[in-house]
């Protein structure tokens, strides 16, 4: 086990945090989940850069994870907002920094998405960009970003949310491909340009597809398809990451089980890169208004049995992230519309709900 996490994560601090501080320190004084989980599977926090500036939101990020990921810091738009080749790595610097000081590893996300690139990335000037300029730009963008990184973030993002299954509404190509610009473009030869660029900046960074909606089995069929065409063609891909955002009723755990199993059978590591359970019965709805004690209970079950899968998943599954912290600052609050909803494991003043012990005692527990 890595002495510096054991050594954080099972000191004092959490007591004297409590006794100097004004904040709630309940919350501080829980035992570890990254010590619970330690020599199992690696767990964290998706981050925004504000949470590790100091109080109480950056002791639990701390003494929580043994990995971490930048909510948005690391996205191209954050990255290279302002033109080609000009970069802003102040925050996401922060970010790596943060995690690097405590022994924490960072997942990179994302190199490629068809949300937040910035707009000059498809356009010249008045026009459209031309596929070899965007080719050119693709791996000037994961050469500068991946090297930049290189042997500071162990595993990338290098496409995300590429490949549609059961989607009416949202077009795609024969292939299951996403029409984007990306794809409309420059062809479905992007993804393989994205991981042969990446694969060149850091050869020892592991390199991931990452979706949704992963337990599918089109889907599955799909990224299966994906994966066997780039090794076909020698292309270095090493896992997928399930985005796994849950709601109460979808997806079910054995269709998930069913599916760690098929990527397993590719040879693939599997990571679980943004979870969250949504209070709802389905991922799109807005019927809940209140986390009433009933509903945190079951939530609290919902997180056992799907963790308990990733634990016993584990020769396949070796990462576990949660989407945010707290439910203060969950995504899912604004999307796909404006609802209510309490997805995380600790609450909006940072108290650990009973998701928290749920998860807590699978860790334990898991043998
Ligand atoms: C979300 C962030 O949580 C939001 O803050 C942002 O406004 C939009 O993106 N799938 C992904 C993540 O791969 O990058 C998304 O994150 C959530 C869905």
């Amino acid at each position: 086990m890595d002495m510096s996490i054991s050594r954080r994560q099972l000191s004092l601090a959490a007591l004297v945090a409590m006794a100097t501080s004004a904040a709630p320190s309940l919350a501080v004084a829980a035992p570890s989940l990254a010590y619970a989980f330690s020599g199992k599977l690696l767990f964290g926090f998706a981050v925004t850069p504000e949470q590790l500036d100091g109080g109480l939101a950056t002791e639990l990020i701390e003494r929580h994870s043994s990995v971490l990921v930048a909510e948005n810091a690391m996205k191209p738009d954050a990255l290279a907002g302002k033109g080609e080749g000009i970069y802003d790595f102040a925050t996401a610097d922060r970010v790596v920094a943060f995690a690097a000081a405590r022994g924490i590893k960072v997942r990179g996300h994302t190199l490629l998405w068809h949300r937040q690139m910035p707009e000059w990335f498809f356009r010249d000037g008045a026009e459209e960009v031309n596929r070899a300029t965007l080719i050119s730009r693709i791996e000037r963008y994961i050469a500068d970003v991946v090297g930049h990184f290189k042997g500071r973030v162990f595993a990338w993002d290098v496409v995300n949310e590429a490949l549609v299954a059961d989607e009416p509404g949202t077009a795609v190509d024969a292939a299951g491909l996403r029409l984007s610009p990306l794809r409309d473009i420059v062809g479905p030869e992007f993804i393989e340009i994205a991981f042969r660029a990446a694969a060149r900046a850091d050869p020892g960074a592991l390199l991931f597809y990452n979706d949704y909606e992963t337990q599918n089995p089109r889907k599955v069929a799909l990224i299966s398809a994906l994966v066997r065409h780039l090794r076909e063609r020698g292309v270095k891909i090493d896992g997928i990451g399930h985005q796994a955002h849950c709601s109460m009723a979808h997806p079910m755990v054995h269709d998930f089980e069913r599916a760690i199993d098929q990527y397993g059978a590719l040879g693939l590591i599997q990571h679980i890169t943004e979870l969250d359970i949504a209070l709802n019965q389905q991922l799109m709805e807005n019927l809940v208004s209140a986390a009433t004690p009933a509903l945190l209970q079951r939530q609290s079950q919902r997180y056992a049995d799907l963790v308990n899968l990733f634990l016993r998943k584990r020769d396949k599954v070796h990462a576990l992230l949660v989407w945010g912290l707290s439910d203060a600052n969950s995504w899912l609050t604004s999307w796909p519309m404006p609802r209510f909803e309490a997805p995380l494991l600790f609450d909006a003043q940072l108290q650990p709900k009973p998701a928290f012990e749920a998860v807590l005692r699978a860790a334990r527990q898991a043998r």
